[in-house]
């Protein structure tokens, strides 16, 4: 038993010598790449909600397309699953395109639905008029076209919309069934610093 001891004892000392080694290492590690940090040294301050609203110009037909089919159907479904179309899409003030340009959607949507016409939509609004010229807003969501109002989250942004989070309320103002062309209003409430 004296002799079997040290040979029991010495892998449970290497054991516990290691594990608290990698904990002191990790230890050392985290406080190296992360540390808390008072909000205010940021500039966020105050937060507050912003109402935007605007009109997205899909364009898919004609000479200058702002939607491009980047993958077709893979197979021959009535809801078109798997196409994905690219997309810089005009914001503008009005309905009408040649109304002031208030900045782009800029992303890709795809038909996620083998039952219904559902799309995901990702995009990312860039402003580009006035003090939010050059900020963006990220939006991820599901989309189902037949809804009247569909609901989009805003997952975060850029500039003066770091930290932001939201949601956008779009409406079908046109859909031309023969172009595919579509106008569609949003309504987007964020809450931003
Ligand atoms: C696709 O399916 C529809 C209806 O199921 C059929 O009428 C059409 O011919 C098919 N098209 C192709 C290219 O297979
Ligand atoms: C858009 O405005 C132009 C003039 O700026 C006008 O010619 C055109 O008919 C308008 N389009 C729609 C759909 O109202
Ligand atoms: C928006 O910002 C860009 C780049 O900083 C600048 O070139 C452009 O003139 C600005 N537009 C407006 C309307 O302020």
């Amino acid at each position: 038993m004296a002799r079997l001891l040290p040979i029991l004892v010495c892998p449970l000392i290497v054991f516990y010598l290691l594990s608290s080694f990698s904990t002191i290492s990790a230890t050392a590690e985290d406080q190296s790449y992360a540390r808390s940090l008072d909000p205010k040294l940021l500039g966020l301050k105050k937060q507050k909600l912003s109402h935007f609203h605007f009109y997205w110009h899909d364009i898919v037909s004609g000479p200058n397309p702002t939607a491009v089919l980047v993958v077709p159907p893979p197979k021959n479904s009535s809801t078109a699953f798997g196409t994905v179309r690219m997309i810089d899409d005009p914001l503008t003030l009005g309905t009408n395109i040649t109304s002031k340009l208030i900045g782009r959607a800029q992303g890709f949507y795809a038909s996620a639905s083998q039952k219904d016409l559902d799309l995901l939509m990702v995009m990312n609004f860039v402003f580009t008029e006035g003090k939010y010229n050059g900020s963006t807003i990220t939006i991820l969501g599901r989309n189902p076209l037949f809804n009247p109002v569909r609901e989009l989250p805003v997952i975060s942004g850029t500039g003066l919309f770091r930290f932001a989070r939201g949601y956008a309320e779009i409406k079908t103002h046109m859909f031309d069934l023969n172009t595919l062309d579509a106008v569609v209003e949003y309504n987007v409430y964020v809450l931003h610093y």
